[in-house]
């Protein structure tokens, strides 16, 4: 069964405003050059170059545009929140939610991340939904059923046709940022039993049409044998993804 390919970059929170262009011209203009395949390229910034960025992409046409983070209310009185309308206003596509730093600094529960999926979908914004387990979970053998619990509260409560527009990203949290990769087989385990449970909960169509991104120190060197695993439909990319080279050497591998 066919599912998107999807390369995906994580700025967090680098890059003032220029510097934050500068990087996505050089990204479109690569992606246009040397992407050839069927893979999308996604790059979630900062909110603040979200809109500047929306138009640059436009000219390429290779590289959609995603935000790091929405409040789960409509609008209102939450001074120095922003709202997925206003996030889907400036042209965004995507959005990573319950990604494990907002989940561990911003205390980001499970409830709380599916409110943000209701209300990014309700605006169109597709969910990058992140999901992964500790080093502690790790080490005491509890990763499934962290992960699926996760999915569980997290996503599970949508129907078939509004899950069809979430993409999910498992991240061990013990290989973000930490130049530690789960090994191609580690991450290959955890995403067939991830498709595995999306079968139980949506059947063999939706589960097989779900794009599964592995994402914790992806980089050019070990994108290709991450990639290559059968359940491994692409990455979500956070230091390597503020390299122009190396992010579009990632996006290549699917070229
Ligand atoms: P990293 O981050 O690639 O720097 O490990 C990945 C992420 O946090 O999405």
């Amino acid at each position: 069964m066919s599912r998107k390919n999807i390369v995906a970059g994580n700025w967090k929170m680098n890059l003032n405003y220029e510097e934050g262009l500068s990087l996505f011209s050089e990204i479109a203009n690569m992606a246009k050059d040397e992407v050839i395949g069927h893979q999308e390229i996604v790059v979630c910034s900062p909110f603040i170059h979200l809109s500047s960025i929306v138009k640059l992409a436009e000219t390429s046409n290779k590289v959609s545009v995603g935000a790091q983070n929405i409040h789960q209310a409509e609008a209102g009185a939450y001074t120095g929140e922003i709202s997925a309308s206003q996030v889907r206003s400036v042209g965004a596509e995507y959005v990573i939610l319950g990604h494990s730093e907002r989940r561990a600094y911003f205390g980001e529960t499970d409830a709380l991340l599916a409110q943000k999926v209701d209300v990014a979908l309700k605006h169109q914004l597709k969910p990058i939904f992140c999901i992964g387990e500790t080093k502690e979970e790790r080490e005491s053998g509890r990763f499934f059923e962290v992960i699926k619990t996760q999915l569980e509260q997290g996503v599970f409560h949508q129907d078939a046709t509004d899950f069809s527009n979430i993409v999910l990203a498992y991240e061990p949290v013990w290989a973000i940022g930490t130049g530690l990769t789960a090994s191609p087989e580690q991450a290959q385990e955890v995403h067939a039993f991830i498709r595995e449970t999306l079968t139980q909960h949506y059947g063999e169509q939706v589960a097989g049409q779900t794009t599964l991104l592995y994402g914790g120190s992806c980089n050019p060197s070990n994108a290709a044998t991450l990639f290559a695993q059968k359940d491994i439909d692409g990455g979500l990319i956070g230091g390597a993804s503020l390299k122009s080279r190396d992010f579009i050497d990632i996006a290549k591998v699917f070229n």
